[in-house]
C-alpha cells in the first residue's frame, strides 16, 4: 500500500507527457483520456479533499476499501455463512419462513447442525403419547370487563411496523394477507394509512409518544382525531407504545426527506420538517397517569380494547403499574412485551445492543408478577422477540404469553434478504423503502399469498409440536416441558475434534 502514491504521481506524469504526445505528434492517442481522464480528476479529488484521510492517502484505490465494505455483508451472506449462521434471524431460519411462505412444509436432512451440547440449547420435550393435534388453531378473546367490544385474536399476528419505515406495498400486502389468514395487523406508531385498510384486515391501532394521527400541533394529544379513526369498524384493538425493543427509551425521527405530504398529513405534522418523537409521553408521568390515560382511550374508543407495549426496563416501575391497577381498579386489556431483542428500521446502536431486558426473562417475570397479583385473568400478555417458528410461538406461550407477534418473520415472507439496510431508504427487496424505484418490485398480489401461507404453515407446525408434546390445545402448554443445555452440560464431549 505504501506505492500508492508514487503509483500515483507516476500515473499524473504518464498523462502529463500523454498530453504532450498528443499536442505536438499523435492527436490519434486522444482517445486514451476517456480512459485516464476520469480516473485522474477522481484521483486529484481524493488527494486533496479534507475530508477522507484514507482517500488523501490512498488516491483512487482507497475507493476500493469502500466497496468491499459496502458489500461485505452480502459476502458474507451469500459465501461465508453457515446454516445456523447470520444475525439478527439464522439463515435456517430465514429458509424456514421463505419455504413456509411458498406453502411449503420444510424438512431437515441428516440431523441437527445445531450443538445440542451446548449450554445455549433450548428445547422441549415430547411425550411417550402424543395427543392428536387440533384441527385449528385456538383463537385468543382480547377484552375483560371493562370491555365492552373484545376482539377474538389469532396465536400469531404481525408486529407494530409503522408506514414509512415499511412501503406502501409491503403494508397492502400485510394487510391483504392477514386478512385471508384471519389475524391481525398492527399499525406502528407511524398511524393507520390507507394502505393497513387496503385489504380490510383486523388492525391493532398503535399510538406512540407523537401521537401521530391524533395529536395537535404543539404534538399534544388531539382527542377528536382519535375518536374519528378509534371508530373505524377495522380497528379492533388500541395499543400504547411506551417503548420498543430495540430502542427503549428512545423517540423517533422522522426526517425532513422522508415526510412528504402523504405521510404529514397521515401523521398530522407539518411536511418537509424533521419530527421528533419524544422519549416519553406528554400526557402522563408516572403509573397512575398511564392507567387513566389508558381508560381515556378505551372509553373514547367506546369499549374497544386498550392496552400498553412496553420493553421491561425497571422492575421496580413495573411493580408500580400492577400496584396502581389494584388501587385505581383500572385494569388494560392486554401488555405487549417486547424483548430486547427486538427489531426496528433504524435505531442508535447502544440503545439496540445494550438497553431493554430480553423478551423471555421480561415475560416470565411479567406473567409471574400479574399472576401473584390477582391480575393475570384480568389482563391478556402479547409476546414480541425473534419469534419465528412454531417451537418459538410453543416455548413463548409456555413463558406466559396469550399470543405472539412477529415483524420480521413477515418481512422476510414479504421477501426481505436481511441486507440490513433498512435505515437507507434502498432496501433491496422493496419492503423497507417507501422509494418507488424499490417499491415497484415488490408485487402486492403475489406477496399477500406468502404472507397468509407462512402464518397458515406456521400455525400447522405449533399444532402439530404441541401434540407431540402430549397437549393437544397449544395454550395448555407448560414451562416444565422446556429444556435447556445447561441441564446436561456435564456430559458435553469436550475432547472430540
Ligand atoms: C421495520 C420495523 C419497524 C418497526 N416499527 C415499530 C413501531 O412503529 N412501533 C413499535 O412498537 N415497534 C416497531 N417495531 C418493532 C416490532 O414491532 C417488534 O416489536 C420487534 O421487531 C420484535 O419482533 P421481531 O423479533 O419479530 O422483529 C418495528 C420493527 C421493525 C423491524
Ligand atoms: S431486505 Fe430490506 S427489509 Fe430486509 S433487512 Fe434488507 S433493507 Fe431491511
Amino acid at each position: 500500500m505504501k506505492y500508492v502514491k508514487p503509483a500515483f504521481y507516476l500515473f499524473l506524469v504518464g498523462n502529463i507527457l500523454l498530453a504532450l504526445a498528443v499536442e505536438l505528434r499523435y492527436p490519434q492517442l486522444a482517445w486514451l483520456f476517456l480512459l485516464t481522464g476520469p480516473l485522474l480528476i477522481l484521483g486529484l479529488w481524493d488527494l486533496f479533499q479534507a475530508k477522507n484521510s484514507i482517500l488523501r492517502n490512498y488516491p483512487i484505490l482507497g475507493h476500493f476499501r469502500y466497496l468491499a465494505e459496502s458489500i461485505a455483508p452480502e459476502i458474507q451472506q451469500y459465501f461465508i455463512e453457515r446454516h445456523t449462521d447470520g444475525t439478527p434471524i439464522s439463515r435456517n431460519h430465514r429458509n424456514l419462513v421463505n419455504a413456509r411462505a411458498n406453502g411449503e412444509s420444510p424438512t431437515q436432512p441428516f440431523g441437527t447442525e445445531l450443538d445440542v451440547y451446548s449450554k445455549h440449547y433450548s428445547g422441549i420435550v415430547h411425550s411417550a403419547y402424543p395427543a392428536e393435534p387440533l384441527e385449528e388453531a385456538p383463537r385468543i378473546v382480547f377484552g375483560n370487563h371493562q370491555c365492552s367490544q373484545p376482539y377474538s385474536a389469532s396465536l400469531y399476528n404481525i408486529s407494530a411496523m409503522s408506514y414509512g419505515s415499511l412501503g406502501d406495498t409491503a403494508i397492502k400486502a400485510l394487510s391483504l394477507g392477514a386478512k385471508d389468514g384471519n389475524f391481525s395487523l398492527n399499525t406502528g406508531e407511524g398511524s393507520l394509512t390507507e394502505h393497513h385498510l387496503h385489504g380490510g384486515c383486523d388492525i391493532v391501532w398503535q399510538i406512540g409518544t407523537g401521537y401521530f394521527g391524533c395529536r395537535h400541533d404543539d404534538g399534544s394529544f388531539n382527542s377528536d382525531a382519535f375518536v374519528e379513526r378509534a371508530k373505524k369498524p377495522e380497528v379492533k384493538m388500541i395499543e400504547l407504545k411506551i417503548s420498543q425493543g430495540a430502542k427503549p427509551g428512545h423517540g423517533g425521527i422522522l426526517p425532513a426527506s422522508k415526510n412528504s405530504q402523504e405521510i404529514a398529513d397521515i401523521r398530522m405534522v407539518e411536511p418537509g420538517t424533521t419530527v421528533y418523537s419524544p422519549p416519553g409521553h406528554k400526557e402522563f408521568h408516572d403509573a397512575a397517569g398511564l392507567l387513566k390515560f389508558l381508560r381515556r382511550l378505551r372509553s373514547l374508543s367506546e369499549g374497544k380494547p386498550v392496552g400498553f407495549k412496553l420493553c421491561l426496563g425497571s422492575k421496580r416501575e413495573f411493580e408500580e403499574i400492577c400496584e396502581e391497577m389494584n388501587r385505581l381498579e383500572i385494569y388494560p386489556d392486554f401488555i405487549t412485551v417486547d424483548g430486547g431483542e427486538g427489531g426496528t428500521g433504524a435505531a442508535p446502536l447502544e440503545y439496540s445492543d445494550s438497553v431493554g431486558i430480553p423478551m423471555r426473562p421480561a415475560l416470565a417475570f411479567i406473567h409471574e408478577e400479574l399472576s401473584r397479583r390477582g391480575l393475570r385473568d384480568k389482563i391478556r400478555l402479547i409476546a414480541s422477540g425473534k419469534v419465528v417458528t412454531a417451537f418459538d410461538v410453543l416455548r413463548t406461550l409456555a413463558l406466559g404469553a396469550d399470543t405472539c407477534n412477529a415483524a420480521r418473520a413477515f418481512m422476510l415472507s414479504l421477501g426481505c434478504i436481511q441486507a440490513q439496510r433498512c435505515d437507507t431508504n434502498e432496501c433491496p427487496s422493496g419492503v423497507a423503502t417507501t422509494n418507488p424505484k424499490y417499491t415497484r418490485g415488490l408485487v402486492v398480489e403475489q406477496k399477500r399469498h406468502r404472507v397468509t401461507a407462512f402464518h397458515e404453515k406456521t400455525l400447522e407446525a405449533v399444532l402439530e409440536l404441541s401434540a407431540a408434546c402430549g397437549v393437544a390445545d397449544p395454550r395448555n402448554i407448560t414451562p416444565d416441558l422446556l429444556v435447556h443445555g445447561t441441564q446436561w452440560e456435564g456430559f458435553a464431549d469436550t475432547t472430540a475434534g
